[in-house]
């Protein structure tokens, strides 16, 4: 079920019982930061702190995240809304079974119908695999942007990925850098139109 006001979505997400996850859950995490920002960010599943504070990315891998957008100039208050492919923490972080996604989406789709982002980033393979296609590869396609319905698609390296593996960080910072030129470059063209 598609929801079309935030009031509904969050009620419905915050006692959802469609997947097992909400058996070893403490709260759901819906996403935060603007929800009219021009940019989705969209990761795996909740972690443990996240789990705790009922907010997205706020750990170890969230710390690395601010730093990124910050470095490219984006605000995660004003030019992002962040949140995952499920919205209840799967045990041991382990990666979101198909049938949990699937069980999720229609959130998903109800935060993109509300927020109407011009770009969405994939962060990590699951996410990528879910929204862009099914044989996805990070290593090699990251950075590349796909048009869908209007809306450009994209995916870089997972957060936690970098942290384990720092040659990643500089690829993830061109990835993000050409995200924020890609941004300025619809938001000008827009401009262009309207004058
Ligand atoms: N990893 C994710 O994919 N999402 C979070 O919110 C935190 C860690």
């Amino acid at each position: 079920m598609i929801f079309d006001n935030w009031d509904q979505l969050e009620q419905a997400v915050s006692s959802c019982e469609n997947c097992r996850l909400c058996e070893t859950r403490i709260q759901t995490v819906l996403g935060a930061g603007n929800p009219k920002a021009p940019i989705l960010l969209v990761g795996e599943g909740p972690g443990e702190n996240e789990d705790k504070q009922g907010i997205p990315f706020v750990g170890r891998g969230g710390q690395l995240l601010d730093k990124l957008l910050l470095h490219v100039g984006l605000s995660r208050e004003k030019d992002v809304y962040i949140t995952n492919m499920v919205k209840c923490r799967p045990p041991k972080n382990r990666n979101p079974m198909p049938d949990e996604q699937e069980a999720c989406i229609d959130y998903l789709r109800s935060q993109t119908a509300l927020i109407r982002p011009k770009i969405i980033v994939c962060l990590g393979r699951i996410a990528a695999c879910k929204l862009i296609s099914p044989d996805f590869k990070v290593t090699s396609q990251h950075g590349q942007f796909f048009e869908r319905n209007n809306v450009l698609l994209t995916a870089t390296f997972h957060p936690a990925s970098v942290l384990r593996n720092p040659p990643q960080r500089g690829l993830t910072v061109d990835d993000f850098i050409a995200i924020k030129e890609k941004l300025d470059e619809l938001l000008a063209s827009e401009l262009g139109r309207d004058c």
